[in-house]
Order: structure tokens, then C-alpha cells, then sequence
């Protein structure tokens, strides 16, 4: 994710030395604009991928050594590829006015048609841009910058964090922000303000929080916040645990990354959501570069996908064949290059990848545009080789994921090919426009529906607790419930490497049940609807064989209670296709506290790569 770090009254190294600390958040490219005593504003950007902010260091060694104000910025493309001329801090028209922002505008495209009418000149690809321009508006209007900036947010919509500096303020630096989290500090004779933690450590003796929708006046000798309408406010102090060095405030407090990266589902899903509904309410995919048209023609989906994204693309399939009615075929990248596939123009290959880099997935997408078929991406990388390559790109904007085992790219690929199955059901004519809007309506419910089930680690823990020791574990089952169990299944083989297999569990009967015998542990995934009956017959079966029974089953679901040693309640989701992303989450909580009693790093498993670039 971006990271913001701005500094009044300071030195230019403190500014690159907050960028080196948000490094590990993951970048593309980076830039600080610098606003020095004398008036002067300079903009320094660099798009070099992961060495961009040692480019900028070397740039700035030269910088002034007197205090300046500055804002800097890394950024992780959401609109827009990574490239100099999209990297932060963006400019008004007057180049007086630089901006440095994290999170989304979500209606930046009717801001700045509006802009745009007003006279204003855009020369980025970015969201961010709009910003500056409103507040260049007010300045023009007769506001301050603080007012300026207070204008500006009124008008946005999303969720946000942006600093901002004035070439006529030396000494001011304007920060406001909405559910994206911003810091300030104070120290002697400097002030300063970063999207994290990391950032601040050790360079202010004071922190504050600022709360959504407030903005900070940061200037050399302290703080001063207030409303969107001016009125001041006292800000919290936040107390930071003196034993936290830098790897600790990274983790944001969490003790891995596992943990944090879990914790920040709910905004992953939220994020991928928004943005996503135009005016006349209808979905669009803003980014997807393939036409209305060009979807419409298409009569097969074959998904493509590794590891947890390939568990993403099963569920995909059930909701493009009930919601959309087009034949969807799911495939291993590695398996599909190889078996001569039938693709033609009208196929729509869809690769599944949160790096965009995977080289099997990368190799399918690339035979199926030798085959005349389309290829779309879902990645979560703006601008990844499978991104640039592909017809078209959905992004899940879930923020640079650092745990090897997926967590929150994996439910945020979920809800971005559920978004793309309305939005074909939505295009075919497959679904009635009020039949979509509620469904849009419901995967809007899910950020606290997952936060909820997220509330339950505890639970979740001692069930773990109960069953630790168990060497063969079982996740069952079906429909959606069964690419769910193998999820389950994969993340304990990856962070507790104990033996797991997911199995549909209608299928049990045909083999595996023969492997059923006291100290098994079988963990049933019961989804609401049709299956959910059936699914309870099989966990009778093998409890009656001596498993240790778990299922995972909604609130309230006491038939299902009744038949488990132990229950992973979730919170109910109306429609069971929309249930994944809610019910994988006790099962991830489960992993992780198995692989934490048995001591393992659960951020480096062994063997495993978070990208995996060979066959
Ligand atoms: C590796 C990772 C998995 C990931 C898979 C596919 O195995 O450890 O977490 O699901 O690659 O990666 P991709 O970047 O294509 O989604």
C-alpha cells in the first residue's frame, strides 16, 4: 500500500529516511516535493520499481541541508501504471500546490470532468490528481491552505489519507484523511505527519492520531487540528510500546505479517469494491480495457490460476455459470499449458494472480492469445507482466501482501471475479438489474461480516488448542463450501506443514473415508442452501468412523453444532455464493494457530515462495 511521510521544519533525509521505512509496504515508484525557505517548491519523482527510493536518495544528496517542509510519498498503483508522471506528489496547474495521497477517490472521474470544465489541466492517470485541484479551487475561492484542503475533502468521496504543501507556506503542511490511517508527530522544532508508524519512530517525542474527516495544520512548533468545518479538537496521543523497534511497528503491533495481513481483509475487500458502480448504478470496471461488446461474445470462461488464487477461481466458476450462464471451465496454469486446450475468440481465459508474475498462470494467458481466445487478468499488481500482457485487467487493490500464504489478496480475487460474474450476468442479460444491485448490495456487507469473523479469533484458537497434536486433518465441503476446504486445507500445509487434503465431500465415499479413523480430524465447511443438508450427512459418516469432528457453520446452526465435536461459527451470509471470503476466514484463524503452536515462522514457511517465477 502507499505510504505518506511529510516532515515541517525538518531535514530532506528524515523525508527519504521515513520513504526507506515504508519500504516493506512495497512499492513501484516514489517521489517528495520540497518546499525550502525561501518559497521554492521542487518535485523529485522516481519509477524505478523497488530501488526507486535509493534513485531518490542519490537525487537528493545534493538537497538543501537547511529545514524545509516536505511531503513524500511511495506509491502502489491503483489508477494508473506505475510511471514517473503518475508517481506522488501531484501538482495544481500553478505547480504551487503538491499533494501526496494513500487509499482511493472513488468519484475522482466526475471531479474531474467538473475540474476539467473549470479550466484545470490533468497530466496524470491518477485519482490523486483531482485533489490538488480542489484545493488549488479554494485557494482561488479565498481560502487557506487548511480551508482549502477542508474544501477539498468535502468533495471526496473514498477512503483516504493525503498531505499536502503550499510553495507560498514554508512552513505549513496541510493533512486530512477518512478511514485510511495518518499519524502526526512533534519534536523540537519539527512536526511531522506519516501514514505509519515506522515512520515516526524515533524522530518525534509526541504522537497524535488524527481521526477521520479532521485536518492537521503541521508546522515547524506543533500541531494544530481541527474539523472539516474549523472547529479545533484536541488530538489523541497515541502511547507506543517502548519495546517496538522498526520490524515491530511495521507489523503494526501484530506479531507477523500473517496476522496483520489478515486483519486488513475487511479493507481489502471494501477497497476492491469501490469505485465500482456509475452513475446510472450499473457495475463498471473501470480499469478492465475490454469492451461491453467483446464480453458479450463470449460463450466458455476457462480460469487459470495457482495455489490460492486457483481456489479464488473455483469459486469464480460457480458464480459466471449461475449468475452469468456461461460454461466455466477451472484449470491449473500448469496442468492447462499442457493438455492442448479448446480455446478460440469466443473463450475467455481468465488468469487468477496476485503477484501477475506466476509463470505458469502468465504461460496459460499467453497460449490463450496465441489461440485467438481473449485473456483477463485479476491481478493485484498495476502494470505486472500479466497485467501488461492481457486484453483486460480487473485489480484487487488489497494492498502488498508480505505472508507468503495468502490471506487477503486471496478474498479480495474472490470478490473481484464475483464483481466480474455480475458484471457479465449485468452485460448477457442473465440477471435482472434489481437482482444485481442487490447482490452488489450484499458484497458490500462483507468487509463486517469478515471483520466479524475475524472478532472470533479467540474461538477459534481454543478449537485449535482442542486439536492440537492431530498429524492427519480433512476439509470437506461442497459447492462453494468445497473450494473453501481446500483453501482451508492448503494454508495449514503451508504454515503448520501438517498433513491436510481438501476433498468435496460428497466424494468421500469413494476412497478417502477409508483413511477415517479416531484422531482424524475432519473440518466440514456446512454452506447454507441445497448442499448444506448433504454435507451434514457426510460429517455423520465420518464421525461415526471416530473423526474428530469441526465444521464450520453459520450462527445459529445448531443441527449443525449438534453433529461436531467443535464449531468455527461464522456469521450468516444471505447468499451462499457470496459466503467464501466470510467462511475461509475461521479456517485461515485455524492454520495460523496450529502453525504458532508449533512454532513456525508463519510469514516464511519453508520451501515456499510468495512469487513463483520457474515452472
Ligand atoms: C505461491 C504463493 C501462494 C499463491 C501462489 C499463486 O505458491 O505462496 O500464496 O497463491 O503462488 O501466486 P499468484 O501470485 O499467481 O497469485
Amino acid at each position: 500500500m502507499c505510504g505518506i511521510i511529510g516532515v515541517a521544519g525538518g531535514s530532506v533525509k528524515t523525508v527519504v529516511e521515513g520513504l526507506r521505512r515504508l519500504e516493506y509496504r512495497g512499492y513501484d515508484s516514489a517521489g517528495v516535493a520540497v518546499v525550502d525557505g525561501e518559497g521554492a517548491m521542487w518535485r523529485v519523482r522516481v519509477a524505478d520499481g523497488t530501488r526507486s527510493v535509493e534513485e531518490l536518495a542519490l537525487r537528493l544528496a545534493d538537497g538543501p541541508a537547511a529545514p524545509v517542509t516536505s511531503v513524500g510519498h511511495t506509491r502502489w498503483a491503483t489508477h494508473g501504471q506505475p510511471s514517473e508522471h503518475n508517481a506522488h506528489p501531484h501538482v495544481d496547474c500553478t505547480g504551487r500546490v503538491a499533494v501526496v495521497h494513500n487509499g482511493i477517490v472513488e468519484n475522482h472521474t466526475e471531479l474531474a470532468a467538473e475540474l476539467a470544465a473549470g479550466g484545470h489541466t490533468f497530466v496524470s492517470d491518477t485519482d490523486t490528481e483531482v485533489v490538488a485541484h480542489l484545493v488549488e479551487a479554494a485557494l482561488a475561492g479565498g481560502a487557506d491552505l487548511p480551508g482549502a484542503l477542508a474544501a477539498a475533502l468535502r468533495r471526496v468521496r473514498g477512503s483516504f489519507a493525503v498531505a499536502v504543501v503550499h510553495a507560498g507556506e514554508p512552513d505549513l503542511l496541510v493533512a486530512g484523511r477518512r478511514s485510511a490511517p495518518l499519524l502526526l508527530g512533534t519534536g523540537a522544532g519539527t512536526s511531522l505527519v506519516a501514514s505509519d508508524l515506522s515512520a515516526l519512530l524515533g524522530e518525534a517525542d509526541q504522537l497524535f492520531t488524527l481521526d477521520d474527516d479532521q485536518i492537521a495544520e503541521v508546522r515547524p512548533d506543533g500541531v494544530r487540528v481541527t474539523t472539516l468545518a474549523g472547529d479545533p479538537v484536541v488530538p489523541a496521543a497515541l502511547s507506543v510500546d517502548p519495546a517496538w523497534d522498526l520490524e515491530a511497528a511495521q507489523k503494526g503491533g501484530y506479531d507477523d505479517f500473517m496476522s496483520k495481513e489478515m486483519s486488513e481483509q475487511p479493507r481489502a475487500i471494501a477497497d476492491t469494491l469501490l469505485d465500482r458502480r456509475g452513475t446510472d448504478g450499473r457495475l463498471v470496471l473501470d480499469e478492465l480495457r475490454l469492451t461491453e461488446d467483446d464480453l458479450r461474445a463470449i460463450d466458455k470462461v476457462v480460469v487459470v490460476a495457482c495455489g490460492s488464487s486457483y481456489h479464488a477461481g473455483m469459486v469464480a466458476k460457480y458464480a459466471l455459470e449461475r449468475w452469468a450462464r456461461v460454461p466455466t471451465e477451472v484449470d491449473i496454469a500448469s496442468e492447462h499449458r499442457y493438455r492442448d486446450p479448446v480455446l478460440d475468440e469466443r473463450t475467455l481465459v481468465v488468469g487468477v494472480s496476485q503477484s501477475g508474475e506466476t509463470l505458469d498462470t502468465l504461460e496459460a494467458l499467453r497460449e490463450a492469445r496465441r489461440s485467438g481466445a481473449r485473456a483477463l487478468v485479476v491481478s493485484n499488481v498495476v502494470h505486472s507482466q500479466m497485467a501488461r500482457e492481457a486484453d483486460g485487467v480487473i485489480y484487487t487493490r488489497a494492498g502488498p501482501e508480505v505472508g507468503v500464504a495468502s490471506t487477503k489478496c486471496h478474498l479480495a480475487q474472490v470478490v473481484a471475479l464475483e464483481l466480474l460474474a455480475l458484471s457479465l450476468a449485468q452485460w448477457r442479460g442473465t440477471l435482472p438489474t434489481e437482482v444485481v444491485t442487490a447482490l452488489v448490495d450484499e458484497l458490500h456487507l462483507l468487509p463486517q461480516k469478515v471483520a466479524d469473523a475475524l472478532g472470533r479469533a479467540k474461538e477459534v484458537e481454543a478449537v485449535a488448542e482442542a486439536v492440537a497434536g492431530a498429524r492427519d486433518f480433512f476439509f470437506l465441503g461442497r459447492h462453494v463450501g468445497y473450494p473453501v476446504a481446500l483453501e482451508g486445507a492448503l494454508k495449514l500445509k503451508e504454515i503448520s506443514y501438517l498433513r491436510a487434503e481438501g476433498y468435496p465431500a460428497g466424494e468421500l465415499k469413494h476412497g478417502p473415508i477409508a483413511l477415517i479413523e479416531p484422531g482424524t480430524v475432519v473440518v466440514a465447511v456446512v454452506t447454507r442452501g441445497a448442499v448444506r443438508e448433504k454435507v451434514l450427512t457426510n460429517v455423520a459418516e465420518v464421525a461415526s468412523r471416530g473423526a474428530t469432528v469441526v465444521v464450520v457453520a453459520e450462527d445459529g446452526d445448531t443441527t449443525a453444532a449438534a453433529r461436531a465435536h467443535h464449531v468455527l461459527w461464522t456469521p450468516p451470509v444471505a447468499d451462499p455464493l457470496l459466503s467464501p471470503p466470510v467462511t475461509v476466514v475461521p479456517l485461515q484463524l485455524f492454520a495460523y494457530s496450529l502453525a504458532r503452536r508449533l512454532g513456525n515462522d508463519v510469514d516464511r514457511p519453508r520451501n515456499l515462495a510468495k512469487t513463483v517465477t520457474v515452472e
